[in-house]
């Protein structure tokens, strides 16, 4: 099956280059993101992505927001491997620490905030029927839905130098993990056992009850609002950094056992990050792909 080899591809590159297989929201984060953002689409923009998603996908767009994780170590696409994430220095918690966007060799905009900006660009041209032909729509879509939840990972925008808490070894309630993947998957799937029966859908209507009539439900204009593409995803590194001191890295080291004290104080948080990334991405979508450019940097346009 073409997935299986896509998988054993991606090993044999993680392998070959030893470059970590650091890895997204879950599968399970990123649909949920995606399947809140589709709910919330404007005519306009609904029919956009109907119009981009290639037609396997059956105009389901969270079922290929993992797209960006399963091909980023082929040839092809291995260029997009430094956009999962932002380097950030050890002293960030001290310091607020501005980041910078680029890559580990230095190249800029080469990060998930410049990734955001590059898509919401290109996609800004689909509206006018002026689309850029060097530039895959269905791609760009696919990336700036994946990206948007990566950015919202606080882990995503944690420290270089532990690869984003994926070099934190250790335990989650019996079994081997690391701090990233805890952050990406474990206190998800935890709380979808614990409290839903397993059942993702239902966790996700949860989490969408409570922005639409619940506990974020004054703060959604918040969420929303955006002037400016690059003002707002600094915005949302910002946070995720924020959280990554205050919650992810808070009291962890190796080696340590992370059960229910860590699960039940960082699950509200994670439950809030997969909601605005959702609510965010669909603003986006519903603004861009309507003919408004979010204010887009020229000099990013033109490179
Ligand atoms: C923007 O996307 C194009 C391809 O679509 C790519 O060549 C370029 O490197 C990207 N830049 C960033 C900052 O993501
Ligand atoms: C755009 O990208 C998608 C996903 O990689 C691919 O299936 C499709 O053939 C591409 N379209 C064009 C016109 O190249
Ligand atoms: C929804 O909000 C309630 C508090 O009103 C909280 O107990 C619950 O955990 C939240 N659920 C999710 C999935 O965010």
């Amino acid at each position: 099956m073409s997935f299986l080899r896509a998988c054993f591809v991606a090993f044999l590159a993680c392998v070959a280059v030893y470059e970590p297989c650091v890895r997204a929201w879950s599968k399970e984060g990123h649909a949920m993101t995606c399947k809140i953002a589709q709910d919330l689409l404007e005519p306009e923009a609904r029919h956009a992505v109907q119009m981009l998603l290639p037609d396997y996908a059956k105009g389901d767009l969270s079922s290929l927001c993992v797209w960006p994780d399963q091909v980023r170590h082929w040839y092809k696409y291995r260029w997009t491997s430094p956009l999962h994430f932002i380097d950030t220095p050890d002293q960030a918690c001290n310091f607020k620490y501005q980041r910078d966007c680029h890559d580990p060799k230095g190249v800029k905009d080469m990060c998930v905030a410049g990734a955001i900006r590059n898509f919401t660009e290109q996609l800004s041209h689909y509206h006018h029927g002026s689309s850029d032909r060097r530039y895959n729509m269905t791609e760009a879509l696919l990336f700036l839905a994946h990206f948007m939840g990566d950015i919202h990972q606080p882990m995503h925008v944690g420290f270089t130098s532990d690869q984003g808490g994926n070099a934190v070894e250790l335990r989650w309630f019996r079994h081997k993990s690391n701090l990233h993947h805890v952050w990406d998957r474990e206190i998800i799937l935890t709380a979808a056992a614990d409290y839903y029966g397993k059942d993702i859908n239902l966790l996700q209507q949860h989490i969408q009850g409570n922005f639409t009539h619940g506990i974020w439900s004054s703060d959604l204009a918040t969420w929303r609002k955006c002037s400016h593409i690059s003002s707002c995803v600094n915005k949302y590194a910002a946070e995720s950094l924020e959280m990554a001191c205050k919650w992810g890295y808070k009291g962890v080291e190796s080696g340590d056992t992370l059960s229910d004290d860590y699960f039940n104080s960082r699950l509200p948080v994670v439950m809030k990050r997969i909601a605005q990334g959702g609510v965010r991405l669909a603003m986006i979508l519903n603004r861009v792909l309507a003919g408004d450019s979010l204010e887009m940097d020229e000099t990013l346009a033109a490179t």
